[in-house]
């Protein structure tokens, strides 16, 4: 299978847990610092080697479009002033990669979504990233570790963290065999046998969470086409992944580096402490 080129990035969700705040604007779009959560994302998959974004929106959406396009009315106000650094990182972004857009029209889940993005990926493996999730590492950033490891192992590899038990009903959680690999820390790898969309802590089949990154390959929108509404009513990832574990197919991979939950109240904070601390360093 080809090399990793795309990326996609599922935008559509309501993010209600951060109203009334995206009552009006994207939850993709809330800054941390000067940044919005979904252009740190754009940044980990150019960073990673990705060229094209592929992005799921909704309505209301149309914010995201706008900052990842030339600003013509900005640029000339503030030509040949200190104030164009500002807009320096944004404008290499825009000049770095191309960025493709479709509409889910009915939020019916991140499966759904991703599905959604099949008329933008193709027959190609791509990467998957959920920008509320914002990740930090001190070396590759985590997309590229897994593009690498994808490179590898030519199949589906998702992101998993340890998780305290009492929070695995927020999380798809997994299951499987470490893989002895001597170029990865041991039990860094797991081959998944096993995944549950959300489970009640007793339920859980380990204390390994997937977070918002995924490599996936192009089958996956087989399987989605074919999957029914599970937990919540929605079309999950989750359960279509299991069906690809069940056939060895995927690999749970626990990355270096840091994550923080921007969906949440406490994970935007924390990460807006952190990134602060960071940028007076
Ligand atoms: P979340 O469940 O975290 O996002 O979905 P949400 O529904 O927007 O947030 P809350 O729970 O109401 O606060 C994870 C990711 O999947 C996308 C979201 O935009 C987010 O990036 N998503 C979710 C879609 O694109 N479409 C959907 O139908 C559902």
């Amino acid at each position: 299978m080809s090399k990793i080129k795309k990326c996609l990035f599922p935008a559509a969700g309501y993010g209600t847990r951060f109203l009334p705040a995206t009552k009006a604007i994207p939850k993709e779009m809330l800054p941390v610092l000067t940044k919005p959560l979904l252009q740190y994302g754009v940044e980990e998959a150019i960073e990673a080697g990705l060229e094209t974004m592929a992005i799921v929106t909704g309505r209301g959406k149309r914010s995201i479009e706008d900052h990842f396009d030339v600003s013509y009315e900005l640029e000339h106000q503030i030509k040949g002033t200190a104030k164009e650094n500002y807009l320096k990182e944004i404008r290499s972004v825009i000049s770095s990669c191309t960025f493709s857009y479709t509409r889910q029209v009915e939020m019916k889940g991140l499966g759904h979504a991703i599905l959604t993005g099949e008329t933008l990926i193709g027959k190609e493996p791509f990467g998957v990233v959920l920008a509320d999730d914002l990740c930090d590492s001190e070396n590759d950033g985590v997309l590229k570790q897994m593009t690498k490891l994808y490179e590898k192992y030519k199949c589906c590899v998702v992101a998993v963290e340890e998780i305290p038990a009492e929070d695995s009903n927020k999380y798809g959680v997994i299951a499987g065999d470490v893989i002895n690999d001597a170029q990865y820390d041991t039990e860094a790898l797991v081959r998944v046998n096993d995944m549950v969309e959300k489970p009640e802590p007793e339920d859980a089949p380990s204390n390994l969470a997937i977070i918002g990154r995924y490599i996936l390959t192009p089958d996956i929108f087989d399987v989605l086409r074919k999957t029914k509404p599970g937990k919540g009513g929605e079309i999950q990832i989750t359960d279509a992944l299991l069906e690809m574990a069940k056939i060895g197919k995927v690999i749970a991979y626990k990355f270096n580096g840091t994550r923080f939950d921007c969906g949440s109240v406490d994970g935007f904070v924390e990460a807006t402490n952190y990134f602060y601390e960071k940028s007076t360093k």
